[in-house]
């Protein structure tokens, strides 16, 4: 098989971010030698919770990661935060070995998979709105609407008992190859933190500050200590009330603008090069 620049990603293994609390990371190729976080997440505890499923270039080695740190028999809760195709890549290989597994999503989720994947068992599911929430045994899991996010049927996750949050989209940043905030060059969360933003919710531009602020205060009042989130850093303390203003700041300001020819010029230059 021919390698692709997937195969070429610095080795992520599962890290523990609070008690019983297992990020699972995965890198996907960025710009200027970056990579692109691809993060799910594990919740241990009484009744085990697989938060997210991955993208289907990692199915692999993401499962590999999963049940490194929890037996698929153990699992009790596949919680789904929205369907889009980075956070649904191994969904089915999730369901079929861990049949104790119940899947939280919702309506919209499940009408929109049904578009492009099997049918889904709806016998094995909940549907759970935001500022709903579940009991997984030694903890009650609360359901959220993230601040920003790129999918309508986006809802967050909050473990109150570990402090820990899943953000699901939002607090996106590409990454030098840590996964922890504290580590990585502070001007880079500065700058690619809104950029990417602003990429994901281009709709921050007709926002109404003062109602989004409510939005975003409401989400930060839940009391989050540690932040994951599927494609930037895990965020605590000062890192993490810079990310809350860097998403406060968005309201009303113009869209930032994604590369456009002048990036695909230069990515075909040495193709086009060699060819000519
Ligand atoms: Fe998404
Ligand atoms: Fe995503």
């Amino acid at each position: 098989m021919t390698p692709t620049a997937f195969d070429a990603m610095p080795m992520t293994p599962p890290e523990v971010i609070a008690p019983e609390i297992f990020l699972i990371p995965n890198l996907a190729p960025g710009p200027d030698g970056l990579y692109l976080p691809v993060n799910s997440m594990v919740i241990r505890g009484r009744e085990p919770v697989i938060v997210d499923t991955g993208a289907p270039v990692h199915r692999a080695l993401w499962l590999d990661k999963v049940f490194a740190v929890v037996e698929p028999q153990d699992v009790r809760w596949i919680f789904l935060s929205h369907d889009d195709g980075d956070h649904t890549g191994a969904l089915f290989d999730v369901l079929e070995r861990c049949p104790r597994a119940t899947l939280v999503t919702n309506f919209f989720s499940v009408e929109r998979l049904a578009l492009e994947k099997p049918a889904l068992p709806l016998a094995r599911m909940r549907w759970i709105e935001p500022g709903g929430s579940f009991d997984a045994g030694d903890r009650v899991l609360k359901l959220f609407r993230p601040p920003v996010f790129d999918g309508p049927t986006s809802r967050g996750l909050f473990d109150p008992k570990s402090g820990a949050m899943w953000m699901v989209d939002s607090f996106p940043c590409f990454t030098p190859g840590s996964l922890d905030a504290d580590e990585m060059p502070q001007d880079l969360l500065s700058q690619v933190m809104p950029a990417l933003s602003s990429a994901i919710s281009p709709w921050h531009a007709w926002l109404d500050s003062a109602a989004y602020l409510r939005h975003v205060d409401a989400v930060e009042a839940l009391g989050a200590r540690t932040v994951a989130s599927a494609h930037g850093p895990v965020l605590r303390g000062e890192r993490l009330d810079d990310a809350f203003d860097r998403l406060r700041a968005l309201a009303g300001t113009p869209v930032i603008p994604t590369p456009g020819q002048e990036l695909l010029d230069a990515l075909l230059a040495p193709t086009l090069a060699e060819a000519g």
